[in-house]
């Protein structure tokens, strides 16, 4: 038998020597033993296609030829996979479009490219009879693609719940458990390499809401055009809310969820109350989350690294090295992942029978607490408590506009009530006179 590292190696390009990008070159280098063992031959960097080629990088590049040209990999017949690891739409899809036209396989963490294009691109690839894979595209170094599509191939998945984005998870655990203000947490999330080169689509639930997408199409087998999952990101939360959250033994994850309900799926992405001791309770930092239920085999979870570099690379090579050994060709064949005839799902909001938190800000004045208790009484919610600090102790706003009377934070656990009813009751307790903007709402996940 011929040993591995004398084999041809074989040869790739690079697509974007960013982060990630980076993390890959020099997980190539520093473990080409062990990769070439589970590859059966080397495997070579050969091209590097970049913006800036003057930039430093930080990654070992021996004998590496760098580019601004996608050419010097699309065109480079003895070139067979490229890894595209560049963000956005454009020029990604161009570009990934070129290199599949040109008889390359792909392997990419692209999710806004997958999210949006997915399908005809996927086409694009069967019609030339390559692959594309895409496992560092969700969750990081979670092997939540091969599970879902592979692993738990033989089960009806009847819901998935997630923390998906870990840029959001890190700020909310930085604030929560340092005091730090959101936007020291957000820049310590930018250094750490967490977020999107646009780090809005990070904090406003839209990274999140694309990898639902795509974890949702491999559960459930349909289409899910990501703008039409309802969303709220974590720029909504304050610390305040946390504090709150706190003091009930919750703490506020940006929580995924979709779930089949009557030949619909339910979907959601927004911060939600999670129970302390539970397990997305306990994911910190940039860490993720995905629960899973499944008809055979029940509930699973999965927890683990979904930002940063060496994570996000581990996914990257574990594709590398499925294509070339010809796996992702066989699964990329037989499971017709992200076909354009893949039927579009009918998604519908998630109308939770669920507790639900309320932040109502209010004039501290007679009468205000018994009309909003009755308002949620008119609609057939039941509460379970109410937090009101007294003004004195400084924990709630001064006074708008000069007024005497302070604005306190009514804050209000329901019992378990549809969010339909709770959305239906903010309505009417917005337009109070005594009620101050508008008031916050998330599900309570108690388990
Ligand atoms: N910006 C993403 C996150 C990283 O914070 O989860 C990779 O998807």
């Amino acid at each position: 038998m011929t040993h591995p590292g004398s084999a041809q190696p074989v040869r790739i390009g690079i697509v974007g020597l960013g982060t990630v990008g980076s993390g890959v070159v020099r997980l190539l280098v520093d473990s080409a033993d062990h990769i070439t063992r589970h590859a059966g031959r080397p495997i070579e960097v050969a091209a590097a296609v970049v913006r800036d080629p003057t930039k430093e990088r930080d990654c070992p590049l021996p004998a590496v030829q760098v580019s601004t040209d996608i050419r010097v990999i699309s065109r480079d017949p003895s070139i067979t996979l490229a890894a595209l690891l560049v963000g956005g739409l454009e020029p990604a899809r161009s570009m990934m479009v070129e290199l599949l036209e040109n008889g390359k396989d792909v392997v990419t963490a692209n999710k806004a490219l997958l999210a949006e294009h997915g399908p005809e691109l996927f086409e694009l690839a069967r019609r030339r009879g390559r692959s594309i894979a895409f496992e560092a595209a969700v969750a990081g170094g979670i092997p939540i693609v091969a599970a879902i599509g592979e692993c738990l191939a033989a089960n009806r998945i009847e819901s998935i719940r997630g923390i998906l984005n870990g840029t959001s998870n890190f700020i909310l655990t930085r604030m929560e458990e340092d005091g730090s203000s959101y936007s020291e947490a957000l820049a310590l999330a930018q250094a750490k390499g967490f977020a999107e080169a646009d780090p809005s689509m990070d904090v406003d639930g839209t990274d999140a809401t694309q990898k639902l997408a795509i974890l949702s199409h491999l559960a459930f087998g349909v289409w899910v055009p990501w703008k039409e999952i309802p969303r709220t990101g974590i720029d909504t939360v304050d610390i305040d809310l946390i504090h709150y959250a706190g003091e009930l033994g919750y703490r506020i994850r940006l929580v995924a969820v979709a779930r089949r309900s009557d030949g619909r799926l339910a979907m959601r992405v927004a911060p939600a109350l999670v129970k302390i001791g539970t397990p997305l309770a306990e994911t910190r930092g940039a860490y993720n989350a995905v629960s899973i239920v499944g008809d055979a085999v029940g509930r699973m979870f999965f927890h683990g690294l979904g930002a940063g570099q060496m994570p996000t690379a581990s996914a990257v090579v574990a594709d590398i090295i499925d294509t070339v050994v010809g796996r992702t060709a066989i699964t990329f064949r037989t499971t017709g992942v992200l076909s354009e005839d893949t039927p579009a799902a009918r998604v519908a909001g998630v109308d939770a029978s669920e507790r639900h938190f309320l932040r109502i800000r209010v004039t501290d004045r007679p009468g205000v607490l018994a009309r909003i208790t009755g308002i949620l009484g008119e609609h057939g919610i039941s509460i379970a408590s109410v937090i009101q600090h007294d003004p004195i102790d400084g924990a709630n706003r001064p006074a708008a506009g000069g007024s005497t009377v302070p604005d306190v934070s009514l804050v209000i656990m329901t019992h378990s009530c549809p969010s339909s009813s709770v959305h239906n009751a903010l309505v009417s307790i917005d337009q109070c006179d005594a009620v101050r903007g508008r008031s916050d709402c998330l599900g309570v996940l108690d388990e």
